[in-house]
């Protein structure tokens, strides 16, 4: 494995020790099918790009801010939010999302929530918005290939809309499904995850406070590369749990199929709590990148268990996290 050493002996890893090797190759073919797939086709897209991007700049979406969630730390540039980030619908690129997530349309949109509740329903995206009063939170999220941003969400407890659709007995899960449309999405052409993304909690996990169903950013509707127009972020989880542009909620008794357990589960378990001790197959897990931190010159930072949100541990009291990874 190559590694480029800093003047400081800082390990600054390649771009293919970032990411997961078969999305690494797979990332030239996609670039390939978006470049060779059609000129007009890619003009047509990035015009729609520029539209919706240029729409969803201009809507502002307040959340009165919570104490509970202070600045903890100083908060990632809005730039480095919105280009730096991993929506694999759009291409494998941390680029690409930005470049490409202009043809998702986010209206109408609503979610389907189904399975083991007693009232399963299909909420539209303004019945959403208007379910639990929204707040402000600064989380961070720390993302399994070693970097972390923190940033100031818009939302509110995920726990509000379950409480609604009043889950039975038999609830003993919960799985998020995105979109999954070629139409909107380009990235779906590559084999890259088995499509739609799924992701999934336990119930009482989905019932922590702290889980959000976010629907903005730096005080705005969420930029469509960031999982418009609703996601769900878990900052004490690496980021790959926190799904983005959900279609469905579904609640169940056995523990989800998700797509990154799917692709490569000796990599990616189920809970992916963000731990120091536990490394990942090929990147330590032990001290992490703050993006728009990373100069040659910057110490990496120390990673905390839990990302430092510690008021889940009893959620996973007796559990071992090494093995439950
Ligand atoms: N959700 C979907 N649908 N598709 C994805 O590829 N990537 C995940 C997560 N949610 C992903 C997703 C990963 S790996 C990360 S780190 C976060 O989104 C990134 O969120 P951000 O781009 O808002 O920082």
């Amino acid at each position: 494995m190559l590694i480029k050493r800093s003047p400081n002996g800082v390990d600054i890893p390649f771009a293919s020790e970032i990411t997961p090797k078969h999305i690494f190759e797979s990332r030239r073919s996609f670039i390939r099918q978006v470049a060779v797939g059609s000129i007009a086709g890619g003009a047509l897209l990035e015009m729609a790009t520029r539209q919706a991007l240029a729409q969803n700049a201009a809507r502002k979406l307040a959340g009165k801010p919570n104490p509970a969630y202070p600045m903890m730390d100083r908060q990632s540039a809005y730039k480095d939010a919105t280009t730096y980030n991993n929506f694999y619908e759009f291409g494998t690129d941390k680029s690409d999302p930005a470049k490409y997530a202009g043809s998702l349309k986010t209206r109408p949109w609503s979610i389907a929530i189904e399975g083991e509740v007693k009232k399963p329903m299909t909420l539209d995206l303004d019945s959403l918005l208007k379910l639990a009063p929204l707040e402000e939170r600064i989380y961070r999220l720390r993302c399994v290939e070693g970097w972390s941003m923190v940033i100031p969400w818009v939302g509110y407890s995920l726990s509000a809309l379950i409480k609604k659709v009043e889950p039975t007995g038999n609830a003993k899960f919960i799985e998020f499904v995105t979109l999954a449309d070629p139409k909107q999405m380009p990235g779906l052409r590559s084999p890259v995850l088995d499509w739609p993304y799924v992701e999934g909690l336990r119930i009482d996990e989905a019932h922590h406070p702290l889980a959000l169903l976010t629907f903005g950013m730096y005080g705005e509707v969420l930029p469509n590369q960031n999982g418009a127009p609703v996601r769900i972020v878990l900052p004490w989880k690496y980021g790959f749990k926190s799904a983005k542009s959900i279609v469905k909620i579904r609640f169940v008794n056995e523990q989800p199929k998700t797509a990154w357990n799917i692709a490569a589960p000796q990599e990616y378990g189920f809970y992916a709590n963000v731990n120091p001790e536990v490394d990942h197959p090929r990147w330590s897990q032990a001290s992490e990148r703050r993006i728009g931190e990373d100069s040659f010159f910057t110490r990496k930072r120390k990673t905390l268990m839990f990302n430092g949100y510690s008021e889940v541990a009893s959620l996973y009291a007796g559990m071992d996290l090494k093995k439950l990874f």
